[in-house]
């Protein structure tokens, strides 16, 4: 049966139910009152003629008695009166009643005579009931006959029909009014939206529906919460799927060998077979703050997350890292664990908590005021304290801990660190589990030698390190500073010809993997097109921007990035071509960073002066030639930005790679805008149509930046073009790609460990 036929038959037999119950009620208290309302008036009557009666009773006149019932007999209701003899005998009877009354009546002579008390009854007569009341008559005290009154009780059987028709009535009435309310009800907010989700779906289901058709509204409420959840997902999930097998359907079609997230989860999936992928780094991929009385979910401003993140979405697996959110702790189950991303959970995350002291010298100490200045040639002095040093060797071992303890019953497990925060990870984790394939990627520069061999723990940041199977550095220069390091500070055997150290006899191979960012062309999941010309406007004022020109740049405010070094390229561009004074604007985004290590907030503050320096100097009217974004930007609004500008400066002195130039090209998909990048990143190795720069050249800074604003748009499209191409066939799936045949390839039965020269030779875990 239908739902809706089913609803009005349960709201029929409901509503009938409830009435009947309700009027049997009714009518019963009806009842009742008519009943003791004419037992009363039997009485009062009965009384009445008591005194009447007893006097002319003694006279034993008959006809008397005859005329005195008669008389009484004609009142409303009142069907008769008769009188009775002591012994019960009729002795004047109404000849209303005398016709039918043949008998004698049991209240008179057994109730009334017999017991010396009024009583009432009812009595049967043809097809009447009549209400009997009888009482003893009395001369002083002895019981000389008695009287009864008799009254029609039809009347009360007549005021029941009458309830019981209207109830029947009103109820009939209920119904069709409730009945054809819950038709229409269920018709427009059930029925309907129902109909159009299913219709939406099955076009899904053909193929027929334009991804660009908004799905339809769905049933509100908490009733439908849960299947709107689903359906909704249910139509990403689809959506997501077929886009994926079209993608791969065109790949395949035109021979080509990009690298998609699903390409590479079923990659992954054939690799690892039975075992599980591990990632561990300092930072989070999601971070829970406290806003007010809500907790938010936060991306941090990481290149590192940024790269990491679409691998474990691909292939699930589990990611190890520092709980650093306030609001962290409140989020995890007992095992410290959390489903991400929280909007669509794909992987597990979990959290590692580190006490004050711990964090202070581990990450703020050692790691980023000694490893990360030691790293990066940007003429800022390394600080090496043993407190520091102290801390990080506990931390490296509090992460083993966890690590080992997540990797529990997992049979060869494959482990990729993060970072400089954990070089001694490697070496820890396979004295504990030599069956685990460990491969860290470094992603910051390695430095020369000389430079690396300030470091007083130089010797075991190594040996920690070589403990790894796989070392990843971003660019081959990189790789063999690394290995002349090795070559200098520690025992080992570099075996040059094949990049590897072999040190007593465990092998490390050394490569590089240029990182990336998730971008497979202009079929990726861009909303549209560059950026509308209304669009970009409505953006660029609401961040303050007057300028027909506009320029970005994107970083932590960091040292190594050159934000100072830009600030006055740009100055210098203003100063070298007024005619570009009031038309140019410079935007930078600059997300606070580590400002609690005072270089970082001494910087900060100097790129707060330097922007207002200049600022002053240039500005005229609403127009300022730098507008400085002092906050964190989530991916989508710097994505937005992005496709807003004319250029983007990555200005770094020293870098790994640089990803906001990655994502910035593949941000573009007007195949507009123009890259000014840092010969110092690793990116610049790459993106050759960049216009590459030396950012401690002022000059060149300035005539870079004129010579973008003038380009012509067919240079701008080819460049652009030319980029993209570099990243859609380098991209993140396939740099993860590249370190997982890397890692599956490494041989873990030998006492030493070696790639395979080719990766199509099947060697497999
Ligand atoms: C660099 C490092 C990353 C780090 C990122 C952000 O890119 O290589 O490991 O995550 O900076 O720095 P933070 O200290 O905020 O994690």
């Amino acid at each position: 049966m239908r739902l809706s036929y089913r609803l009005i038959v349960w709201l029929i037999v409901g509503v009938t139910a409830i009435s009947f119950l309700f009027a049997r009620r009714q009518v019963k208290a009806e009842k009742l009152g008519l009943r003791n309302d004419l037992a009363r008036r039997a009485e009062i009557l009965a009384e009445g003629l008591e005194e009447i009666v007893e006097p002319v009773l003694d006279k034993q006149s008959t006809e008397t008695l005859q005329r005195l019932v008669e008389r009484f007999g004609n009142r409303e209701r009142l069907y008769g009166v008769a009188i009775y003899s002591d012994r019960g005998k009729p002795l004047a009877v109404a000849a209303s009643l005398a016709a039918q009354l043949s008998h004698d009546v049991p209240a008179v002579a057994q109730q009334a005579i017999a017991q010396n008390r009024s009583c009432q009854a009812y009595l049967k007569l043809g097809d009447k009931t009549l209400h009997v009341y009888a009482l003893p008559l009395h001369r002083e005290t002895e019981i000389v006959g008695a009287l009864a009154v008799f009254h029609d009780t039809g009347y009360i059987e007549a005021q029941s029909s009458k309830i019981w028709r209207e109830t029947f009535l009103r109820a009939l009435a209920q119904v069709v009014f409730i009945v054809l309310l819950t038709l229409v009800i269920v018709r427009w907010t059930i029925s309907r939206p129902i109909a159009r989700t299913a219709e939406w779906m099955r076009k899904m289901r053909t193929g027929r529906e334009s991804h660009r058709e908004p799905p339809p509204e769905f049933p509100q409420g908490a009733l439908f919460q849960p299947l709107t959840h689903e359906v909704t997902h249910l139509a990403r999930s689809l959506h997501a799927a077929r886009a994926a097998a079209e993608e791969e359907a065109r790949l395949r079609a035109d021979a080509e060998s990009f690298w998609t997230a699903e390409r590479l989860r079923i990659y992954v999936e054939s690799k690892l077979r039975d075992t599980s992928l591990f990632v561990v780094s300092n930072r989070e991929p999601y971070m829970h703050v406290r806003q007010g009385r809500s907790i938010e979910s936060v991306v941090p401003a990481s290149g590192l997350v940024t790269a990491i993140e679409p691998i474990l979405r691909a292939c699930h697996g589990t990611w190890v890292a520092h709980g650093g959110g306030d609001a962290d702790r409140e989020t995890v189950d007992e095992r410290d664990h959390l489903r991400v991303p929280p909007e669509d959970p794909q992987y597990t995350l979990r959290r590692v908590w580190l006490t004050k002291e711990e964090e202070e010298g581990y990450y703020f100490g050692f790691a980023n005021e000694g490893l990360w200045p030691l790293c990066h040639i940007a003429h800022t002095r390394p600080i090496f304290r043993v407190s520091d040093w102290e801390q990080y060797q506990g931390a490296n071992r509090k992460f083993a801990d966890a690590l080992l303890e997540e990797m529990e019953g997992v049979e060869g497990p494959a482990v990729l660190v993060q970072d400089y925060h954990f070089a001694l990870l490697p070496r820890l984790l396979k004295n504990k589990r030599p069956d685990a394939r460990v491969a860290i990627f470094w992603h910051i520069p390695w430095p020369n030698p000389q430079a690396f061999s300030i470091c007083p723990w130089q010797r075991e940041l190594l040996d920690g390190l070589l403990g790894a199977d796989l070392i990843g550095f971003h660019i081959q220069s990189h790789c063999n500073n690394f290995l002349e390091s090795v070559d200098n500070a520690v025992e080992s055997r570099i075996e040059w010809e094949r990049f590897a150290v072999n040190r007593g006899g465990h092998l490390t191979v050394v490569k590089p993997f240029p990182i990336s960012v998730a971008f497979m062309g202009n079929s990726h999941d861009a909303p549209s097109r560059g950026l509308p010309p209304p669009e970009r406007a409505a953006l660029l004022k609401q961040i303050g921007v007057e300028a027909a020109y506009v320029g970005i740049g994107v970083d932590r405010v960091d040292y190594t990035k050159g934000i100072l070094e830009r600030f006055r390229g740009v100055e210098r561009f203003l100063e070298k071509f007024p005619r570009f004074r009031a038309q140019f604007s410079f935007v930078q985004v600059g997300a606070p960073s580590r400002t609690h290590i005072k270089r970082y907030s001494d910087l900060l503050a100097e790129v707060d002066a330097e922007a207002e320096r200049i600022n002053w100097r240039f500005k005229e009217g609403k127009w300022k030639p730098i507008v400085l974004l002092k906050r964190h930007h989530s991916h989508q609004e710097i994505d937005l930005l992005y496709r807003a500008v004319d250029l983007c400066m990555v200005t770094s002195l020293h870098d790994g790679m640089n990803l906001v130039a990655k994502e910035f090209v593949a941000a573009r998909d007007d195949e507009q805008g123009v890259l000014i990048l840092s010969q110092f990143t690793g990116a610049a190795r790459e993106l050759r149509d960049a216009l590459i720069v030396n950012p401690y050249d002022t000059e060149q800074l300035a005539e870079a930046i004129r010579f973008a604003l003038e380009m012509e748009l067919e240079e701008k499209t080819a460049r652009m073009q030319r980029l993209q191409e570099v990243i859609k066939e380098h991209n993140i799936y396939r740099w993860a790609r590249d370190l997982i045949a890397d890692l599956s390839e490494i041989r873990l039965d030998t006492p030493e460990t070696v790639v395979a020269p080719s990766r199509s030779a099947g060697a497999s875990w």
